[in-house]
């Protein structure tokens, strides 16, 4: 792809797609989305609007985790396809302006993974061990684990293995930790980097950006002392992950146009966060407190502004996203009452009674508050059909490593990883190609109205709102980077107006989070809206609108 001046600065409003690629499109009809289908279905993404996709992860692995238990970082799962379909993609993207992120996981491997199966044959003491984190226990005998560092799954993240040692998994047991002490291991995802850059990738998404680098002695966690992160804790937000991401900026810029980077870093303390975005650091980190800000004028508007001015302070961007493939889908979250500020995941909300149509309601709503922020917006698959998440899969087909490790107490991430619905009276709803094998996990009655194909017949259509409002962010020169401003507005709403970086304004978004319709400001035009107006042409309850003024 040739760049030129303005696109250098692509990322800095850009809107990506997150694919999802198990249950984006299935091209070969094993009931698995793949490379074929993900192929065949660009011009769906193209035709959105959007400026990039992020890819989750397509590696070989055992998909313990959903692919996040990567065997062969530098090679394609068979299941989804090969690299030369892979790099037919990248191209394929590239042709209609698309460009393209993967995702990288560097906290951990696959036990799967050549290196890990060397570290197990080679024993105690042996440099194939000291690439993972190996340790005697504690104990006379060594049986219990060597300290108190628990799985983000649930129960110990340590594992024995038969000569005794304990090898660290933060996530799943099949999830070994890296040691990035270990030069060995900085230069192989270093060779990773520069192997996808080198294919034409423009770009990576970071797997627990925070995580990675430990504490010497890998001391207990102190309940009360290493709640937060604050730099203190012994595997969170570290300060040696600075310096990998100063080598993995100076890899990127040496490419030209400079490739890119977005942290998934749950960190909740913005100002930590923005230090992952300093100058020589990554570009971008999604401001997660905006995804978990309760649905209250008061609570958007302070994480709006906390993500804004942290970042601001050191020239990054903010990054908005309201789902993606490990947390409820939106519009089931905020058919929950949010205002209760409850958590991210299904089993946050999962006692609480849900209205189904108030949540998609606000999911538009929200959606179009966070198209009108500046910034760069993530998209998660199927939210442009409004889907909700899927709550009732049945036991025995959850997949998410979380329902064994939680006890069976915590349904997990499935919900929000369904299959997508295209066509509603095929078979599987259009997911896979010909004559096709049940979906890898199975969809709802309920996907045939969200189906694309309905969905696009409805011209008020979650859809259709979608591809509008990216129209209207791409044509509008006070959309995408820029400032925002907010005015006054009635009491639970929210109105921010922008301004280009060039000083265009005329753009406001009006939110309504209140429960009574408000007034619209008077000679504003409508540019659009989440929802219809009341007969009074005011803005009702849970309904954001986009006004020229
Ligand atoms: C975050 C990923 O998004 C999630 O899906 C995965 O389980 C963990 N990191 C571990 O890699």
């Amino acid at each position: 792809m040739t760049a030129t001046a303005n696109d250098l600065d692509w990322w800095r409003n850009a809107v990506v797609y997150q694919v999802y690629i198990r249950s984006f499109a299935d091209g070969n009809g094993d009931g698995t989305g793949d490379l074929a289908g993900l192929r065949g279905k660009l011009d769906h993404i193209a035709r959105l609007g959007v400026d990039a996709i992020w890819i989750n992860p397509w590696y070989p692995s055992p998909l313990a985790d959903g692919g996040y238990d990567v065997a062969d970082y530098r090679a394609i799962n068979p299941m989804f396809g090969d690299t030369a379909q892979a790099e037919a993609l990248i191209a394929e993207a590239h042709r209609r302006g698309i460009r393209v992120l993967l995702d990288i996981v560097p906290n951990h491997h696959s036990d799967e993974h050549a290196w890990f199966r060397q570290a197990l044959a080679a024993g105690p003491g042996s440099p194939e061990r000291d690439r993972y984190v190996f340790r005697d226990g504690r104990g006379p005998d060594g049986a219990r684990p060597p300290n108190n560092w628990e799985s983000m799954f649930g129960g110990p993240a340590w594992e024995r293995v038969p000569d005794g040692q304990w090898y660290l998994h933060l996530f799943d047991v099949k999830q070994p930790d890296v040691n990035w002490d270990n030069a060995e291991v900085r230069a192989d995802f270093e060779q990773t980097l520069r192997f996808w850059f080198d294919r034409g990738v423009d770009g990576f998404r970071i797997d627990v950006a925070n995580a990675m680098v430990k504490q010497p002695g890998l001391p207990d966690v102190v309940p009360g002392v290493n709640d937060v992160q604050d730099g203190g804790h012994p595997y969170l937000d570290r300060e040696g992950v600075h310096e990998v991401y100063r080598s993995w900026r100076a890899i990127g810029d040496s490419y030209d146009p400079p490739k890119v980077f977005v942290a998934e870093a749950w960190v909740p303390d913005p100002e930590r966060l923005a230090r992952y975005l300093r100058p020589d650091e990554l570009q971008t980190a999604f401001s997660f407190n905006f995804l978990t800000a309760a649905w209250l004028a008061d609570d958007l508007r302070r994480n709006i502004d906390d993500a804004l001015a942290e970042n601001a302070a050191v020239g990054a961007p903010a990054t908005w996203v309201l789902s993606n493939h490990d947390v409820c889908r939106h519009p089931s979250r905020l058919s929950r009452k949010p205002e209760t500020g409850r958590g991210w995941n299904l089993d946050d909300v999962l006692d609480l009674p849900a209205d189904p149509e108030l949540g998609l309601r606000r999911a538009r709503a929200a959606t179009l508050l966070m198209l009108a922020l500046p910034g760069t917006a993530y998209l998660y698959q199927g939210e442009e059909f409004g889907l909700p998440e899927v709550e009732d899969i049945p036991a025995e087909r959850l997949d998410d490593p979380t329902w064994e490790l939680s006890g069976h107490t915590e349904r997990g991430r499935d919900g929000c990883r369904v299959p997508l619905p295209w066509a509603a009276e095929e078979p599987a709803f259009g997911f896979s190609a010909g004559a096709a094998a049940e979906p890898w996990l199975p969809q709802p009655d309920v996907f045939a109205r969200h189906a694309a194909d309905v969905q696009e017949a409805a011209p008020d259509s979650v859809l259709h709102l979608y591809r509008d409002a990216l129209a209207i962010r791409r044509a509008h020169p006070a959309l995408g980077g820029g400032e925002l401003t907010w005015q006054d507005s009635p009491e639970g709403t929210l109105a921010l107006s922008r301004i280009s970086d060039g000083g265009e304004g005329g753009f406001t978004a009006l939110v309504n989070v209140s429960s009574a319709p408000v007034s619209l400001p008077e000679d504003a035009e409508v540019l659009l809206a989440s929802g219809s107006l009341t007969p009074r042409d005011e803005l009702p309850a849970d309904t954001t609108v986009w006004l020229r003024h």
